[in-house]
């Protein structure tokens, strides 16, 4: 793929974890580094596109001048940048890991310990795939990923379409290396119509093989 084949177009990124605080010292969250959705942006960024690059909470920075971060804590602030963003992207990428729920109330004092139980109640939060999935625009590619650990495929393309996305990433957990807490993965990329497997690679190399494949769909 030559250097610039990026050039003019503009990419909406999500990555990372989000947080969805419980009282003002403690959160639920998850083990999400942002390493792939950072590798994608540094890839992206390298073929010459503006990356717009909504990050949850992680310890990774972006070096490329054309990636432009913008930092957020929970869902409801990644949606709400994205959707802002949305209008700009000519692709869009979903990795973050976002927390599927929150809780329905946040302690404004900090909770303390009384009794041997304590029941925290979980409201769902916004699918932001999903949504943006519904204001997709024609000539807008989009890109969400997948991590299964069962019925892999027929789950993947399950979300492939509910989430109206052109191509979804599945990872799987049954590969040792692949997913979380891992600088190497192994994916396997679904489209309605195609099922392209890869073998287990650094994530800066899966980063490439997305990104060549997305820049074969959009140019034909
Ligand atoms: N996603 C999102 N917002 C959410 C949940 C997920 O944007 N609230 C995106 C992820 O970034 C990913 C895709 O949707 O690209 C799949 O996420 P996943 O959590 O695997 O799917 P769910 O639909 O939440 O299904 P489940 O957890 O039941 O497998």
């Amino acid at each position: 793929m030559i250097q610039d084949s990026f050039k003019g177009k503009t990419v909406v990124i999500t990555a990372g974890p989000t947080y969805e605080p419980i009282d003002p010292v403690r959160f639920i969250g998850n083990h999400s580094t942002g390493k792939m959705g950072y590798a994608l942006a540094a890839c992206f960024a390298a073929h010459g596109a503006k990356v717009q690059l909504i990050s949850g909470p992680v310890s990774i920075k972006a070096n490329d001048q054309s990636i432009n971060v913008t930092s957020v804590t929970t869902a409801d602030e990644m949606y709400a940048a994205v959707k802002q963003l949305a209008p700009t992207a000519d692709i869009m990428v979903f990795a973050a890991a976002v927390a599927d729920y929150k809780p329905k109330v946040f302690a404004d004092k900090k909770i303390k310990k009384s009794g041997d139980e304590l029941t925290i109640e979980l409201v769902k939060n916004v699918d932001i795939a999903a949504a943006l999935g519904k204001e997709k625009k024609a000539g807008q590619f989009s890109v969400g990923f997948a991590l299964e650990t069962h019925n892999e495929s027929a789950n993947a393309r399950e979300k492939l379409q509910k989430k109206n996305l052109d191509m979804i990433v599945l990872n799987s957990l049954n590969d040792p290396g692949a997913g979380f807490k891992h600088d190497t993965n192994k994916i396997t990329i679904i489209e309605k119509d195609a099922t392209t497997a890869f073998d287990l690679k650094q994530k800066t190399e899966v980063a490439q093989d997305i990104v060549n494949l997305i820049h074969k769909r959009i140019n034909g």
